[in-house]
């Protein structure tokens, strides 16, 4: 047995959050359109007068936001984080403080909105990402990460861009979002690089961005909402740490101390929608990182990125039914569930919810499992799939049959994995 870690307390509303443990993540925008990565006008250094043909042909036709949220709330996610804006600077709401919005596309429409509400429809709660980088503002200035990082001109052009007016335009549109879209329950700004510096250039943190007053703003407007840590502001300042593409493997901390946390992933190798990528994780490894998450005290939220006609292509869909299969009979093992005390065997892992712990088996043994520290324990042991009874040994320092354990409590398994990606065993404690 070993102690929980215990987070000190943050200004935002943590309950609903630390309940719910899966979310989805939606990244979408013109980059669907390039189709090979949110990132491709840095990547191709692309200028905004070649990137303006995504926004010239941007027309979702089979945008269909009831469907996403079915499918979000069929594969057990509970909340949605969507990119309102991301580092492209397009909008996916009508905003009153730029024309680079989707209402100006051939959709002609705002396509946040619909979002919101379908997803409200099906019980789940909303957030936004936010960007605070943006290569398409005018006052934005040409920093390292800047797709005209590169250009002769980018210093000169900084001379006449004007950073207060682009923290303006934030304020504003954060306002916009807070306000105008319904109730919305995370801000999740993305990100801070104040010690990036290449060619002159220098990278952005909390002054460039006005993180104090963006913050102080946030909290005015939603006092429970919850704030993500990238606005390079002090630790204590965010109510969760957000640490992405690689699996935490003991409970995240900053500074030596304990903090709430939620991890983002994608099913393949990039937020937007990319056409070409082939990385996609198996079943096992999409079941895994989700337990792997809450057996370590954390969230998982899992990105799908739409394609530009709206629609969640063939993989995202076979992915997020992955999901639905064992969440559907699984989802007591993560709801509410937390790391536990208690040191699992080895190639499984534990969630824990009061007296009910939750045994994942990543590799199904022949027949035997011994669990350290339980004897005297558990007063009932069944399969969580279809709660059919596990018989329980325990030989009290006096083994009776040669595959008992001395001190650990023995339980015996069926020789044949049940037919699901992470079978668990559900074990009620004394
Ligand atoms: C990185 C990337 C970005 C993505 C984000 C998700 O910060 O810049 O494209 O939105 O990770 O956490």
């Amino acid at each position: 047995m070993s102690t929980l870690p215990q987070p000190a307390a943050t200004a935002g509303n943590m309950d609903w959050f630390l309940h719910d443990r899966f979310g989805m993540f939606i990244h979408w925008g013109l980059y669907a359109a390039a189709a090979r990565h949110e990132w491709v006008k840095h990547q191709e250094e692309i200028p905004d007068e070649k990137y303006d043909k995504y926004f010239r042909h941007f027309d979702p036709d089979l945008f269909e936001p009831k469907a996403w949220a079915r499918m979000a709330r069929e594969a057990g996610m509970k909340y949605l984080v969507i990119t309102a804006k991301h580092h492209e600077g397009f909008c996916l709401w009508d905003s009153a403080y730029t024309e680079y919005k989707a209402p100006n596309t051939p959709c002609g429409r705002d396509l946040l909105k619909p979002v919101v509400e379908a997803f409200h429809a099906e019980g789940l709660r909303v957030g936004f990402y936010y960007s605070l980088l943006d290569w398409h503002h005018p006052d934005f200035t040409v920093d390292p990460m800047h797709p005209m990082r590169n250009h002769p001109e980018a210093k000169q052009w900084n001379e006449s861009r004007d950073m207060a007016r682009y923290r303006e335009y934030m304020r504003n549109q954060v306002r916009e979002l807070l306000t105008q879209l319904g109730d919305i329950d995370i801000m999740w700004f993305d990100f801070s690089y104040p010690d990036v510096e290449a060619k002159g250039l220098k990278g952005k943190g909390h002054d460039d961005w006005g993180s104090e007053e963006l913050l102080k703003l946030v909290r005015e407007l939603r006092p429970d909402i919850i704030v993500d840590n990238r606005l390079d502001l002090p630790t204590e300042k965010a109510d969760i740490h957000t640490p992405e593409q690689f699996q935490p493997h003991a409970w995240v901390t900053v500074n030596g101390l304990p903090v709430h946390w939620e991890t983002c992933q994608t099913f393949s190798g990039s937020w937007g929608y990319h056409r070409d990528e082939t990385t996609w994780k198996s079943p096992e490894q999409l079941v895994r990182m989700l337990v792997n998450t809450v057996s370590c005290g954390g969230n998982l939220l899992m990105n799908v990125g739409p394609t530009a006609r709206g629609t969640f292509d063939q993989r995202a869909v076979d992915a997020l039914g992955v999901y639905a299969d064992w969440m559907n009979v699984h989802g007591r093992a993560i709801y509410g569930c937390t790391q536990s005390a208690f040191t699992p065997p080895p190639d499984c892992r534990y969630t824990q919810r009061g007296d009910r712990l939750y045994l994942h088996v990543f590799a199904w043994p022949f027949k035997h499992l011994h669990l350290p520290g339980l004897a005297g324990k558990v007063a009932y042991a069944q399969l969580l799939n279809d709660a059919s009874e596990i018989p329980v040994f325990e030989s009290a320092g006096k083994p009776t049959q040669e595959w008992m354990h001395p001190d650990a409590l023995t339980i015996e398994l069926p020789v044949k994995q049940p037919d699901v990606v992470v079978p668990v065993v559900e074990l009620f404690l004394k």
